[in-house]
């Protein structure tokens, strides 16, 4: 998608954690795209690396900011106070522990429970509520989501409720702000080789289905994601609010794979072999 437009104002990106972060793609094409934009990633170790990253496309305010600790969101906010307005922002962080994706989703503890809801759907809330009063002529509000949300799935337990309750959340702040044309609005793209799809124990057999059943017959490009992260920022997208977009090249809409995807579908029910990385799903995934 190589699609160009300009942008003009300040956008918030938080959540980066390494160049292959959905996040930073984001950003990285945010500021390819003429706007000011200011990044968070987690941790202090973590700083380096992504200031290397901000380096390379000229973003120079990389904040650290855990979002689940409370004088670190309350430190970072105080500092964008000095950059409002704030034209967009980007909630890209979600967690919940690997140890617990797998298994049955009834087994869950119930402190990974409450860690999952607070790291990947309260902090979203906490973040819209925060860059409001920023945001002074209307805005755009961004998150990330995954249609494990709708369905259930292998290995993904506790983040699909994560995801199901952060797409709640997206219409009711949408909701919540619509009186000042603060547009909230999430995108659902295929599973993804990121760092957090790593968590996921054995992602072959997900990344499958979502291959062998979307129209396309492959997952999400980054750039795609960059690409719809931007316009739904952008005044192009104005109009729509309180939706989640879903670039996930027609898994959703299809029922079943096509049977040109016949060769997929042998490949996940036959030759499917979770020792193995030679798989053609792990090659489309890159894992
Ligand atoms: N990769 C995929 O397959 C995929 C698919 C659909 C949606 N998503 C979503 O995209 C978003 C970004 O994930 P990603 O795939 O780019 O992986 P990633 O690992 O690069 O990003 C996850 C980010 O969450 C951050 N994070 C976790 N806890 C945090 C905390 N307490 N404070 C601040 N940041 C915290 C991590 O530091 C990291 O930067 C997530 O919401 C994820 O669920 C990912």
């Amino acid at each position: 998608m190589n699609a160009t437009f300009n942008l003009s104002g300040t956008f918030v990106v938080m959540g980066v954690l390494n160049s292959y972060s959905l996040a930073w793609q984001i950003a990285e094409r945010l500021r390819r795209s003429g706007a000011d934009v200011i990044v968070t990633c987690q941790s202090l170790d973590l700083l380096p690396n992504v200031k290397k990253l901000g380096e390379k496309v000229g973003i120079r305010s990389i904040f650290v900011c855990d979002m689940e600790k409370s004088e670190d969101m309350d430190a970072f906010f105080a500092e964008l106070a000095n950059h409002a307005p704030i034209a967009g922002f980007v909630h890209g962080a979600a967690y919940s522990d690997p140890k617990e994706l797998t298994g049955r989703l009834v087994d869950m503890s119930r402190d990974n429970f409450v860690r999952t809801m607070v790291v990947s759907c309260y902090t979203f809330l906490d973040c819209c509520r925060r860059v409001e009063p920023l945001m002074e002529n209307g805005g755009k509000i961004l998150t990330l989501t995954f249609g494990a949300s709708l369905a259930s799935c292998d290995n993904y337990n506790g983040m699909g409720l994560a995801k199901a309750a952060l797409e709640a959340a997206v219409r009711a702040a949408a909701r919540d702000f619509g009186g000042r044309e603060i547009a909230v609005n999430a995108l659902s793209p295929t599973t993804m080789r990121t760092a957090a799809a790593r968590s996921v124990k054995d992602p072959y057999p997900l990344a499958y289905t979502w291959i062998a059943t979307s129209l396309f017959g492959r997952i999400t490009k980054p750039e795609e994601v960059a690409a719809w992260g931007a316009f739904l920022l952008s005044p192009l997208s104005d109009g729509m609010t309180g939706e989640v977009v879903y670039i996930d090249c027609g898994k959703r809409s299809s029922g079943m794979p096509p049977k040109r995807h016949a060769h997929l579908v042998a490949e996940m029910n036959g030759k499917y072999n979770p020792s193995s990385a030679t798989t053609s799903a792990a090659a489309t995934t890159g894992e």
